[in-house]
């Protein structure tokens, strides 16, 4: 029996899979619904591949160096298939898919890894790649970490973009050990979104943008987003390493791909990103493959590399779609530099390959070439992360400032707000509000909101309640935007729906679950009557403002309060702080850990609540870290880190503590592949509750 079943007009149930396979495809695939998810319509789900090995190899092959054969050990049956003589991690065995995967259909990849007997332990991979114009991409879909001699069972799922071949494989991570595999399973099934619901754009004020990959253009993706959205910014099509991978090599497909569909669909397009120290390939800052040094050659060609590499962009949009600002030419606003701020620094500036050759002055240039590039037509922005925390808030403030003052051509200001439900509200309010006294349009570029409120937590999909939550907090953080609508140029979520965010699995951060069925979230901005209920609490109301919330004077009463389920209600005038201000008895402090995540690093927000009985007039938070995490930039306190010891100490704003009072802090964090939760906190030496 072929093991690969061809599946030429769309996908549509093989007519010889077995019963039993086809029951384990539905049941993966309805593994990615989350709990609340409506019932997804119109499904065809199709088994594309299945392998048992038990008569030979099912259309395997080996990968580079590795040779492939068959073993009389099954996972669950009595054969599997054995991968040797690898050499470099990515030897290991393929399928070709080219035949029977589409791309922007879902597909659930199962299968079953272990290594032989007695050979330790190894991350494997499962991978696709996918070749278009004979340009190869390679995508993880799952990393599956120490596995050994006993079988281990993987499921991931994967949404293809488009390609000419592609094919699915197995490989490591660094270990060239040999490894088994068995009993593949890959379903794949078209979502179809419901159209009948309220685009969300008709009930934003602010024009309504969706972070866009590919994939997520094509089929019913490509209709969900048509639907509900005003514009797109390409996830990754537009940055240096999309753009000019190699020095003069300019490669606009993707990127133009996505730009004609916004066309067509007659959309705008925020261009990301001119400049960023990552994702921006080692070339820009070398000369014959060593390092540019500070000299003013060196100085002069990343000056001139970076000027041709703004003038290429605009050059080419401009030639090919007509002059910014006609009709044809879809593109209106561009994120000229991403992520320049450090709070650390004595100067707020980030200390990247662009500042250690040119220092300051790289960020006005940027601008004025990219001024001089793209007319006066094309919106100039800035764009950063965590703006909303005070620390980082001051010195992107007096960036923007100094720039302004020196008549540098910045147009706006741009807030990605990668949240976590419960992050305070007033305190993205207080920064908008602070930047609404320059003359400079805003942006929500990144709005993503993840379900884990820190590492600890780890599932398939989130809980209803938690889902609920997150409606709660779309409502809430859209009430407050709505409340300077008019300084916003748009709202862009960074993502279409949840089995494609670039958060870890299960953050579930987006409007739309991964079967493009409306969620809570959708439901906080569009209608929030329908948002639900939850009989468990899961959020407490906290103590008291944190300082950046105290300062400000004003909440919207239009952020209306749901004590029982929304995170924001702690920052909320109508729940006034004496609620739980009175301490309570047992140890001297609480503290919530949250934490988002990503593959290498996370980004960690710390709620100390002093639960003592006397004003503390300075304090210091220590914890450790299990997992090998390094902190590399904190805020609203000073960090420090010794050996897996943490230190954080108040800044000179936030040191008194009343009783009951508490204090956020945060910080940017690297980890080795995993992120295990810190557990021991104390305070002063006190030993804290972890909520
Ligand atoms: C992310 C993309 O979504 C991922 O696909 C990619 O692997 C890494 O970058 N801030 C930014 C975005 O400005 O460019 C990042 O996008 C997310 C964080």
């Amino acid at each position: 029996m072929p093991s690969v079943r061809p599946v030429p007009a769309g996908l549509r149930p093989a007519a010889v899979v077995a019963a039993a396979l086809v029951t384990v495809a539905l049941v993966l695939a309805g593994a990615l619904a989350g709990p609340l998810a409506a019932p997804a319509r119109a499904l065809s789900p199709a088994v594309v591949v299945t392998s048992d090995f038990e008569a030979g190899l099912d259309g395997w092959q080996a990968r580079g160096a590795a040779t492939v054969s068959t073993t009389a050990v099954g996972a669950r049956g009595t054969g599997s298939l054995l991968v040797q003589d690898r050499v470099d991690p990515w030897d290991g065995a393929l399928i070709p898919v080219t035949e029977v995967f589409e791309p922007g259909t879902t597909y659930t990849v199962g299968l079953w890894l272990r290594l032989p007997d007695g050979a330790g332990s190894a991350d494997l991979r499962v991978s696709v790649q996918r070749d278009v114009d004979g340009v190869a991409s390679y995508e993880t879909l799952t990393t599956v970490e120490g596995v050994t001699s006993q079988w281990r069972e993987v499921t991931a799922t994967y949404t293809p973009g488009p390609f000419d071949t592609a094919s699915l494989y197995v490989e490591s991570v660094s270990s060239p050990a040999d490894l088994m595999v068995d009993d593949v399973l890959v379903s794949g099934i078209r979502y179809t979104p419901d159209l009948s619901v309220t685009p969300v754009s008709d009930e934003v004020s602010v024009p309504f943008g969706i972070a866009v990959e590919p994939q997520d253009v094509l089929g019913g993706r490509g209709d969900l987003l048509a639907h509900h959205a005003e514009q797109i910014t390409p996830g990754n099509q537009m940055k240096p390493e999309s753009i000019q991978p190699t020095e003069g090599t300019f490669t606009f497909g993707a990127a133009d791909g996505l730009v004609d569909w916004a066309i067509e669909h007659d959309m705008r397009v925020y261009g990301h990103t001119l400049l960023w120290h990552q994702q921006t390939p080692a070339w820009f800052f070398q000369r014959d493959g060593a390092a540019l040094t500070t000299s003013s050659a060196d100085q002069a060609l990343l000056r001139e590399r970076l000027r041709t590499h703004i003038e290429a962009i605009a050059d080419h949009y401009r030639e090919t779609y007509g002059e910014y600002g006609t009709a044809g030419n879809p593109i209106f606003a561009f994120d000229v530099v991403n992520e320049v701020i450090d709070e650390n620094q004595s100067d707020g500036l980030r200390r990247s390959e662009w500042y250690r050759v040119l220092g300051p002055s790289y960020i006005a240039d940027a601008f004025r070439y990219a001024r001089a590039a793209f007319g006066p037509e094309v919106l100039l922005f800035i764009n950063d992360y965590n703006s909303e925390y005070p620390d980082k808030r001051a010195p992107y403030l007096r960036l923007v400032t100094d720039l302004l003052a020196q008549g540098v051509p910045v147009d706006g200001v741009g807030h990605q707000l990668h949240v976590e439900v419960g992050r305070s509200i007033p305190m993205i309010e207080d920064t908008i509000e602070a930047f609404e006294a320059l003359p400079v349009r805003q942006a929500v570029t990144e709005l993503d909101v993840s379900a884990y409120r820190d590492s600890g937590e780890q599932w398939t999909a989130p809980p209803a309640a938690r889902l609920i939550e997150q409606g709660y907090y779309y409502r809430d953080m859209f009430a407050m935007l709505e409340q300077h609508a008019r300084s916003f140029e748009s709202i862009t979520v960074w993502g279409l729906e949840d089995s494609r965010t670039w958060l870890r699995s299960g953050a579930a951060p987006l409007l739309f679950d991964g079967q493009l069925q409306v969620k809570p979230a959708y439901w906080g901005i569009v209608d929030p009557s329908r948002i639900g209920t939850t009989p468990t609490p899961t959020v407490t109301p906290t103590v008291s403002p944190s300082p950046s919330v105290s300062a400000s004077p004003s909440v919207s009463p239009s952020v209306s309060p749901s004590p029982s389920v929304s995170p924001s209600v702690s920052a909320s005038p109508s729940v006034s702080p004496s609620v739980s201000a009175s301490p309570t008895a047992g140890p001297a402090c609480r503290v919530t850990f949250t934490s988002n995540d990503w593959s290498t690093g996370f980004t960690a927000g710390v709620r100390v609540t002093h639960q003592g009985t006397t004003a503390l007039s300075g304090w210091t938070l220590r914890f450790t870290f299990p997992g090998g995490q390094q902190v590399t930039q904190g805020w609203s306190a000073t960090w420090t880190q010794s050996g897996s010891t943490v230190t954080a100490t108040n800044a000179a704003w936030n040191g008194r503590l009343a009783p009951g009072g508490s204090v956020d802090i945060g910080f940017n964090g690297s980890h080795p592949g995993t992120n295990p939760r810190p557990t021991s906190f104390a305070l002063n030496g006190v030993t804290c509750t972890l909520a």
